[in-house]
């Protein structure tokens, strides 16, 4: 009897879940939820091309340099890149004394603790000192950024989907909202008034919820100053140079594996080459030959007769 109830209760359920099921099922096909701004409006990141894209990419040593010098001079100033060390710029071309002059002079200093007095304190960098991050900590940047974290870079080409491409076009897509349309001519403000931007975000519509909390850091031409025989700084060239230098923090040995890469397919064609070689050589003039196994195998047949003569069965 108590089976019986149990189960019954247990039919109850089951049916009450499945109605409900199918009545969300077609809800949602009736009436599908209106599409949200994002979904609308959220842009794929441009294509962009670098030298060290595909199969053999190799980085351009001046391009790295002058992405180093806006991260430099721009986004140091609220991105660190903790998992680059100074003496890494070895690999953009620098020298050791340049290495020493550029750690000497950043604009940061290095956390410490004075050795007399037990105190927090900061020290200059040192070649050996990872980039830092200008907040004595987290609660301090978001205290400077709206509440946001700017996040470390050193890593961000491989994090975010389209790498490079979305840097630069993040850093290249800030937009004025008002009046701003899809390629489809749909007004964003007028078809979704509630998305307007709130005061201190950024409208943005390569970033994923169109609302960014950095402020757009590359404004003008010549906000940095290139050395003679450089590209003219536009904002979309020095956005082009940061997101290159970007892709060389998150793997300095790009170029490297590219090139490993490259002889071990060149190795393994030549292997398969003599492999096959090798195979015609050891089996020349070898016939190919089928030999009969099991009961087929004459050896067996042997066998059976004469099992068979000894048990009496005629074979
Ligand atoms: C004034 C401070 C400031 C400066 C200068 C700055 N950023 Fe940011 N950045 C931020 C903040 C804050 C965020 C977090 C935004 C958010 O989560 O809404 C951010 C986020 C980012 C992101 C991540 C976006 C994502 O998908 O989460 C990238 C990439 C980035 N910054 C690149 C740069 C580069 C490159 C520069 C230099 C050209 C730069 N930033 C300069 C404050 C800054």
């Amino acid at each position: 009897m108590l089976r019986f109830i149990l189960g019954f209760i247990g039919a109850v359920f089951s049916v009450v879940l499945l109605i409900s099921f199918f009545g969300n099922v077609s809800t949602y096909l009736t009436s599908p939820p209106p599409p949200s701004a994002e979904e609308e409006f959220h842009l794929h990141p441009k294509p962009l091309h670098l030298a060290s894209d595909g199969l053999l990419g190799k980085f351009d040593q001046q391009q790295l340099q002058r992405g180093f010098q806006v991260y430099k001079e721009v986004c140091s100033a609220c991105h660190s890149l903790n998992q680059v060390a100074f003496h890494d710029l070895e690999g953009l071309g620098y020298n050791e004394a340049e290495i020493k002059a550029i750690a000497n002079q950043w604009q940061t200093e290095v956390p410490t603790v004075n050795p007399e007095t037990g105190e927090a304190s900061t020290r200059k960098a040192l070649t050996s000192d990872k980039f830092p991050s200008p907040y004595a900590n987290e609660t301090a940047a978001r205290a400077a950024n709206n509440n946001a974290l700017p996040p470390d870079l050193s890593l961000m080409t491989k994090a975010r989907h389209g790498g490079a491409a979305y840097v630069h076009s993040i850093l290249t897509g800030y937009r004025n909202q008002a009046g701003y349309k899809n390629e489809k001519g749909v007004e964003l403000l007028k078809e979704f008034p509630t998305a307007k931007t709130p005061n201190g975000l950024h409208f943005n519509p390569y970033f994923a919820n169109l609302n960014l909390a950095m402020p757009p850091p590359l404004t003008s031409e010549g906000q940095v100053v290139y050395a003679p025989g450089n590209p003219k700084p536009t904002v979309d060239q020095m956005a082009t140079d940061v997101s290159a230098f970007l892709v060389w923090t998150a793997e300095p040995k790009l170029a490297k594996r590219h090139a490993a890469g490259l002889w071990a397919v060149l190795f393994l064609l030549v292997a398969t080459v003599l492999g096959y070689f090798a195979y015609r050589n050891i089996w020349y003039g070898e016939k190919a030959v089928v030999r009969p196994t099991g009961a087929l195998d004459p050896k067996n047949q042997v066998k059976a007769r004469s099992a068979k003569r000894k048990a009496g069965i005629d074979g």
